[in-house]
């Protein structure tokens, strides 16, 4: 059966090394950070007992991920290798320089940047062919969606593979034609906040509202219907005249950003800053993420 092999076993690359190991897959999980090596195994435990793996399996998906002490090793053991070390394009680079010495050249790497474009990550690559970009959400091993994109170079070959892979490991593999920043789920994600802080910089509403507004009425309707069966639903004529009226009002920015700019100088950088757009008080983070893990399932189980 494939080996997989995780570079960088933060958030995304311990909920990856979830997802594959409940499909049966071995994963071996490199970080250079040895505290993060360490913590693995916890960190495992509470991704299981968090989605709901049964107690009677748990203990088998954990025993089939397991931490390697240097790239060398891990690229020696890997069918496939999954990067998923910190969002910045010098890092991608390094590991994936030091990588490919190492692995068979027809050796898949998958790539799980959020936005960086693939093309670009595979710059200093021997064989940027093999190169695919295999886009996790998080928590991996509850979202259902993986997005799927080749660089300029990836034989389609690779991209093929993976997809069928992620299809079969029963999630929602969604394939992009070519390379683009942010993938379509962060793209449209993002489209929205920028709206959002838009509003905020102009003064329109407090930032509780935006989310009301959302969670009431937009984050329930996307989950059954998407924006564009709804725009055919409505009508295109009736989507045309909408987009004419309100496109010369939204947010067009591409950089500064008042409201964050603002709250940034004044070190409210939000959660873990315990102030940003929102109040956090101690203990909130932790109920978000418990919230959210929750709402996710209660979703998935009536949907
Ligand atoms: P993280 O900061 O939790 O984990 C990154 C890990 O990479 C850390 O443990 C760090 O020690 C390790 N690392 C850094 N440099 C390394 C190196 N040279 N060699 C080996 N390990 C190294 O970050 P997170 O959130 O897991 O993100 C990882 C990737 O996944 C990023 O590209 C990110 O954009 C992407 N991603 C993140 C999502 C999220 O919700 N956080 C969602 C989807 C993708």
């Amino acid at each position: 059966m494939t080996r997989f092999g995780i570079i960088g076993g933060g958030l995304m690359g311990h909920g990856i090394a979830v997802a594959l190991a409940q499909a049966g897959y071995r994963v071996g999980v490199f970080d250079a950070d040895p505290a993060a090596l360490a913590g693995l195994g916890e960190r495992v435990g509470q991704a299981l007992s968090r989605s709901a793996t049964p107690p009677e399996r748990a203990g088998a998906v954990a025993d089939r991920i397991f931490t390697v002490d240097s790239l060398a090793v891990l690229a020696g053991q890997s069918d496939i290798v999954v990067e998923a070390v910190s969002e910045r394009l010098a890092v991608k680079h390094e590991v994936l320089a030091a990588l490919e010495p190492d692995i068979a050249v027809d050796t898949p790497v998958w790539t799980n940047t959020s936005v960086l474009s693939i093309s670009e990550v595979a710059q200093p690559m021997l064989h940027p062919r093999r190169l695919v970009g295999v886009h996790w959400w998080n928590p991996p091993y509850l979202i259902p969606l993986v997005e799927i994109a080749p660089g300029a170079d990836t034989e389609p070959g690779f991209v093929k593979q993976a997809h069928e892979l992620i299809t079969a490991l029963g999630k929602t593999s969604v394939l992009l034609h070519r390379d683009v920043p942010g993938f379509i789920g962060n793209r449209l994600q993002f489209a929205l906040v920028r709206e959002a802080l838009h509003l905020l910089d102009e003064g329109v509403c407090e930032p509780e509202t935006i989310d009301t507004v959302v969670r009431a009425s937009l984050g329930l309707r996307w989950s059954t219907v998407g924006p564009m069966e709804n725009a055919d639903y409505i009508g295109l004529d009736l989507t045309r005249a909408i987009l004419t009226s309100l496109a010369p009002s939204l947010s067009g920015r591409t950089s500064a950003f008042p409201t964050l700019d603002r709250l940034l100088a004044h070190d409210q950088a939000g959660r873990a800053a315990g102030r940003g757009l929102l109040d956090w008080p101690a203990g909130q983070g932790d109920e978000v993420a418990a919230r959210l893990e929750d709402g996710i399932r209660h979703n998935l189980r009536v949907r």
